[in-house]
C-alpha cells in the first residue's frame, strides 16, 4: 500500500485488534480490519452520529457491538437451514486494508476488502470478492461491492447494519416509510403496512421494509438534530431497537443501553436478496449524515 495521508494512522486498538483512525478537518472515525467496522463517526463539534456498545467484544471471532457491521453473505439466521453465525461471517473476518487516500474536499478513502478463502468455502460454497470503501468528510459514505468470482450464479444478502447515535429512542422519530409494507419480526412474524406518520419507537422492534429505495430521516429532537440515512442500491431497510429484556439477553450489550441506540439498516435481504451472475458484481450504498 502507498504512504498513508497525514489524516491517517494505524494501531491496535480495543482487544489488540487493528485500526484506522481517520481524523480530517471536517470528521474523525475510527475503522476496524475486524470485520471492515465502522465503530465511530464524529463531525467536528458534534456528537457522535454512531452508537457503539460499552459492553462490546473486541475479539476475534466475535462481532462488534455497534458501529457500522457488514452482514454478509446472510442476514439474521441463515434461511437455508445449515449453521453458520447469524448475520454471516463476514463481521467476524479480518479484512485486508488495500488503501487509504485523499478523496477531494479534505474527505479520505478508506478501502478494505475480504475475499473467499478455504476456510469460507467451508461455510458457504461461493467465492466472492468484497471490496468496501468508507469515505470520512463531513458525511460518512460507505459502499459495499459484492462481486461473484465463482462460476456459478450466487444469491446473497447483505446489510449495512448502521447503530446510529440517539438521545433518547423513546422521542426520535422516523421518516421516509410511510405506506412501505414490512415483515415484523417480534412475536409471530407478519407482515404489516406502515401507515402516513412517522414512526415512533414504543416497544421492541425489529421489521424489515421491503421493496423500498427511500432516504430516512431520524429527527431527534433531545439533540436538535436530524440524522439522514440515504441509500443506493438497496431494496429493503431493517429497523431496529431491542428494547429491555432483548438487551437484557444480549451479553455483550448493556441493560440501559438501548434508549441510546436505533439501527436503520441499508440492506438486501429476505426475497431481496442479490443474484450475481459470474463475474458479475453488485454495489450498496449508504450516506449518513446530519442537518
Ligand atoms: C437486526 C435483526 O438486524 O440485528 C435483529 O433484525 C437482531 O433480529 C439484531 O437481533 C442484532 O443481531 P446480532 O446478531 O448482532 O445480535
Amino acid at each position: 500500500m502507498q504512504k498513508l495521508p497525514d489524516a491517517v494512522r494505524i494501531d491496535a486498538g480495543r482487544g489488540g485488534l487493528w485500526r484506522v483512525i481517520v481524523e480530517t478537518p471536517q470528521a474523525e472515525a475510527e475503522i476496524y480490519r475486524h470485520g471492515a467496522h465502522v465503530t465511530h463517526f464524529q463531525p467536528r463539534g458534534q456528537k457522535p452520529v454512531l452508537f457503539m456498545s460499552e459492553k462490546s467484544s473486541f475479539e476475534a471471532g466475535k462481532p462488534i457491538r455497534g458501529g457500522v457491521p457488514i452482514c454478509f453473505p446472510w442476514f439474521g439466521a441463515r434461511e437455508d437451514g445449515r449453521p453458520g453465525p447469524p448475520h454471516g461471517f463476514a463481521r467476524l473476518l479480518e479484512w485486508e486494508l488495500t488503501g487509504a487516500e485523499e478523496a477531494g474536499n479534505g474527505d479520505i478513502e478508506i478501502h478494505l476488502r475480504l475475499v473467499s478463502s478455504e476456510a469460507t468455502r467451508k461455510e458457504w460454497a461461493g467465492d466472492f470478492e468484497l471490496n468496501y470503501t468508507v469515505r470520512v468528510g463531513a458525511m460518512l459514505s460507505l459502499k459495499l461491492d459484492v462481486r461473484n468470482t465463482s462460476n456459478q450464479e450466487m444469491r446473497i444478502e447483505e446489510a449495512l447494519h448502521t447503530y446510529l447515535a440517539v438521545s433518547d429512542v423513546k422521542r426520535v422519530s422516523i421518516e421516509g416509510l410511510a405506506g412501505v409494507t414490512y415483515s415484523d419480526r417480534v412475536g409471530t412474524p407478519h407482515t404489516e403496512t406502515e401507515g402516513s406518520a412517522p414512526i415512533r419507537i414504543t416497544a421492541e422492534t425489529d421489521r424489515i421494509y421491503l421493496n423500498t429505495r427511500s432516504t430516512c430521516v431520524v429527527d431527534d429532537p433531545g439533540w436538535g438534530r436530524r440524522v439522514v440515512v440515504e441509500k443506493s442500491g438497496s431494496n429493503t431497510t431493517v429497523v431496529w431497537n431491542p428494547w429491555i429484556a432483548k438487551s437484557k439477553a444480549m451479553p455483550d450489550f448493556g441493560d440501559d443501553e438501548w434508549p441510546g441506540m436505533l439501527c436503520i439498516e441499508t440492506c438486501n435481504v429476505r426475497e431481496f436478496g442479490v443474484t450475481l451472475a459470474p463475474g458479475q458484481s453488485h454495489t450498496m450504498g449508504a450516506v449518513i449524515r446530519t442537518e
